[in-house]
């Protein structure tokens, strides 16, 4: 339990996520380095192995809190009629479904995710509905978008950052498609503060949740890489300092659930 139960120092987090100047050569895929130019095709291998059953897992692992945390974190972002965003990982568009209730008929919301998969998953939930006239899904990676500059009012990644391998590049681009003075708005799972709340955590999440998508999902391997995967992440801070650093401002940051996850609202300057 305590070596599986790792969560990465600080000093060890940075290397391997933001540790793009120069580049390196490994990336951290949970507790495993990889090849940094393999990692995007590993993370495709894990979100083809859950994407059927990754909505209900959300559902289950987190007993609905993510959809209280998701409409928080939309809520903040204050989006107005017609907004043009961008859901960068946007996976099954839980986000942008969210978004779409701001923006109205008139908006336009693009899901934009890495895994076909994904997509596929996703597109059902706005069939026969009027969201399909705002919401669109485009497959492609966050390190590239292929949007013109200062294009979206509004952008915002939930829960994917974390498996983009050059993480500043993914920033460096929201904050080019962005208009100045945009907003930016970054959710993503991080560290409990609390100590014992950290340790029932820490229990949870390397026994029940693999336990769980080895019965649900079919993978047991695929959950505790989720788990993993957020002990390695950069913690806040270090997160804030990243966002800085591709040209956003106006950094804040929430905690929720005593900081299991974490909301970066970010303006373009
Ligand atoms: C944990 S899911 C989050 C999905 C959704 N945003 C949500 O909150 O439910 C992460 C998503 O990021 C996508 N992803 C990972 N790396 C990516 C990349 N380099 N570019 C675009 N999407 C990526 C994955 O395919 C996956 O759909």
């Amino acid at each position: 339990m305590k070596k599986k139960s790792k969560w990465l120092d600080e000093y060890s987090r940075p290397n391997q996520n933001a540790g793009q100047q120069p580049r390196q050569e490994k990336a951290y895929f949970g507790y495993r380095r990889v090849p940094a130019h393999e990692k995007a095709q590993w993370v495709r291998d894990h979100f083809n192995t859950v994407a059927k059953r990754y909505d209900l897992m959300n559902t289950l692992l987190s007993l609905g809190i993510h959809h209280l945390w998701k409409r928080t974190a939309v809520r903040t972002m204050a989006l107005n009629p017609g907004d043009r965003v961008l859901d960068v990982c946007g996976g099954t568009g839980d986000l942008a479904i969210l978004a779409a209730r701001y923006t109205g008929e008139s908006g336009q919301i693009i899901v934009y995710d890495i895994n076909r998969a994904m997509i596929e998953a996703g597109r059902h939930k706005i069939h026969g509905s009027l969201l399909r006239k705002c919401v669109w899904f485009v497959q492609g990676d966050a390190e590239h978008l292929p949007f013109p500059d200062g294009y979206f009012d509004a952008a915002m990644v939930g829960f994917g950052i974390r498996n983009v391998t050059h993480m500043d590049l993914g920033f460096n681009e929201m904050c080019r498609i962005l208009k100045p003075g945009a907003k930016m708005m970054c959710l993503e799972f991080s560290k409990p503060t609390a100590p014992l709340f950290r340790w029932l955590y820490d229990l949870y999440s390397f026994y029940f949740m693999p336990l769980l998508g080895g019965i649900v999902a079919g993978s047991y391997k695929a959950y505790l890489h989720l788990t993993e995967s957020i002990r390695t992440f950069v913690l806040p801070d270090k997160l804030t300092d990243m966002i800085e650093r591709a040209g956003f401002s106006r950094i804040t940051i929430r905690k929720l659930t005593n900081g299991i996850a974490i909301i970066h609202m970010a303006t373009k300057d």
